[in-house]
């Protein structure tokens, strides 16, 4: 079944939960696709699983959109949603809309994601108006690495949790159809979760979020170093790409691979011709 902003809103009155992973080029979102998730987010995550930044900063537009492209190719029923990379969208309501737009048309995106609260209600606004639906995020949001001064779970105090959720109340005001709740404390999560109309997609947020998203790469293991607590690893694909990167290293170097069955056959009269008339001419 073809997911869409209708669908997606509609788990959330049945009480059916959303699942949405990230995916970053045609042969993963094809597979997860045909997995039957609900959403593939293009993260600007990106930076760090595919490109090797240190952190969101970094990405751009185009980058974003280059990835968009693949991931859209590989799905048929997902609803992929692209995250608008850091300064695409803080510096003006026209700059928003402009790059939202592009995610759509040049990316093939359905919806665009970009974090913050009050103060990007405006471009929240003036996107949806312009007909393409946004998924807000709140909470630990990474593109505010260097103003939170490190990835820490938000909304732990009174003031912080409140403000997240007058946050949470604006964007869904502003026209989020949908929000990312990441690294917040379970109990908060499902009071915003309860006051919200629209479905809190949690990624560290509890089980109480009307859906889930994790980053590919965290919950398949195929990250290197430390992975917050809340990436649970589903599969060790990390290791199954290591053992047959070392059998493939293996195998041609003791000359196992390519054996017959991986091998191509022409009649030995051609070659016996060929080496005839050769050794003829010389
Ligand atoms: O960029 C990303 O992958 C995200 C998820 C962690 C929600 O924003």
């Amino acid at each position: 079944m073809k997911n869409t902003v209708a669908t997606i809103l509609a788990q959330k009155k049945s009480g059916e939960k959303i699942t949405m992973l990230t995916a970053y080029d045609y042969t993963s979102a094809r597979i997860e696709d045909e997995c039957g998730v609900n959403s593939i987010l293009v993260g600007d995550s990106l930076g760090m699983v595919m490109l090797g930044y240190e952190n969101t900063l970094p990405v751009t537009m185009e980058e974003m959109i280059h990835h968009t492209r693949a991931v859209t190719r590989g799905v048929q029923n997902a609803l992929v949603v692209a995250d608008m990379p850091f300064m695409s969208y803080q510096t003006s309501v026209y700059d928003a809309v402009l790059n939202a737009g592009r995610l759509v048309k040049e990316g093939g995106a359905s919806a665009v994601k970009l974090e913050g609260g009050a103060e990007v209600c405006e471009q929240i606004r003036a996107i949806t108006d312009s007909s393409i639906p946004v998924v807000a995020h709140l909470g630990l949001t990474p593109q505010s690495v260097n103003a939170f001064g490190g990835m820490k779970v938000q909304g732990k105090n009174y003031e912080r949790a409140v403000q997240l959720l007058d946050d949470a109340l604006k964007i869904q005001q502003a026209g989020a159809f949908a929000v990312v709740l990441e690294c917040v404390p379970s109990k908060l999560a499902k009071l915003i979760t309860e006051e919200l109309a629209i479905p809190t997609i949690g990624i560290g947020a509890g089980e109480c979020c009307d859906g889930q998203v994790l980053v590919m790469q965290d919950m398949l293991n195929l990250t290197s170093g430390h992975t917050p607590k809340f990436a649970k690893k589903f599969a060790d694909a990390g290791q199954a790409f290591r053992d047959g990167f070392r059998a493939y290293i293996e195998q041609v170097q003791s000359g196992q691979f390519p054996s017959e069955e991986y091998s191509y056959k022409i009649d030995d009269e051609v070659i016996e011709r060929i080496i005839k008339e050769r050794s003829e001419q010389s």
